[in-house]
């Protein structure tokens, strides 16, 4: 099995916020800062996007000057790590969140935006993304797809995008991207389609955005000194050949050993 199908210890780097509202700005300041390399040396900043409701402030603060007028949106491209299978104009669409908060309100061209079809029948709206990520972000060296930068959340069960504790999803090591179903206390309950761990792990660089008291036990679990027998998913989250940050508002680092930092 590929490194990038298992994972490895990349550098990691965890950075604590004061608040949520810090953590959006030090996550626009990255995505800024991240973009123009990407750009000047591949020719495009592919960035896949995480859902739920934490990285709206980010999203937000990217829409708006100082942040907007810093990237070329025009060299951008948007991708999602995972999405409910709901219509696009959805309160629960990742995609309508997202053009909400951010897609909206940026030059960034149609054509630049690559959803997941959430209104498809869940195993067609994955096959379908797979081969879009593989025409679009095929690197020379690497059967994976590479993101320049995968932004995730994580849920307080340890989730991250939509790979769940127990479910099969998160055991698939030769696809790039699945249909899934959800645990019966996830909302919105319904099925998922969602990039899978090997592919989490090929990105260049992964940006997990944790903000609340209620991520504060995953947190621990995930970063602390002691690493549980079965890591939860986002613990799993280790880029092969990139770096893995975290950037956490105190309320959720309030469980972290400070000696792991
Ligand atoms: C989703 C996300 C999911 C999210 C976590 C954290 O579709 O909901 O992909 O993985 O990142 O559930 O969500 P919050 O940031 O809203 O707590």
């Amino acid at each position: 099995m590929s490194q990038a199908e298992t994972g490895s210890r990349a550098g990691l780097e965890i950075e604590v916020l004061e608040d949520s509202a810090a953590l959006a700005h030090a996550a626009a300041r990255r995505f800024v800062g991240l973009a123009h390399p990407s750009i000047d040396q591949r020719g495009r900043f592919a960035v896949a996007l995480a859902g739920g409701s934490t990285p709206a402030g980010l999203y937000r603060l990217l829409a708006q000057e100082p942040y907007r007028g810093q990237v070329n949106w025009a060299r951008t491209w948007v991708f999602f790590g995972d999405e409910r299978c709901v219509p696009p104009d959805s309160r629960d669409s990742n995609y309508q969140m997202a053009r909400e908060t951010l897609l909206d309100h940026v030059p960034l061209p149609e054509a630049n935006v690559f959803r997941i079809h959430g209104e498809w029948p869940p195993q067609r709206a994955a096959d379908a993304y797979a081969l879009q990520l593989r025409a679009k972000l095929k690197d020379e060296d690497q059967s994976w797809a590479r993101f320049d930068l995968l932004l995730l959340g994580m849920g307080d069960d340890g989730h991250t995008a939509s790979l769940f504790p127990g479910m099969p999803a998160l055991a698939v090591m030769d696809q790039l991207v699945v249909a899934t179903g959800v645990p019966e206390y996830v909302q919105p309950n319904v099925a998922r389609v969602t990039l899978t761990l090997p592919l989490l792990n090929a990105a260049a660089r992964v940006l997990f955005l944790v903000a609340g008291e209620k991520k504060a036990g995953a947190v621990a679990r995930v970063l602390g000194r002691s690493q549980p027998a079965e890591p939860l998913p986002a613990g799993r989250v280790r880029p092969s050949g990139g770096a893995l940050t975290w950037l956490l508002d105190r309320a959720a680092a309030q469980g972290l050993d400070r000696a792991a930092e």
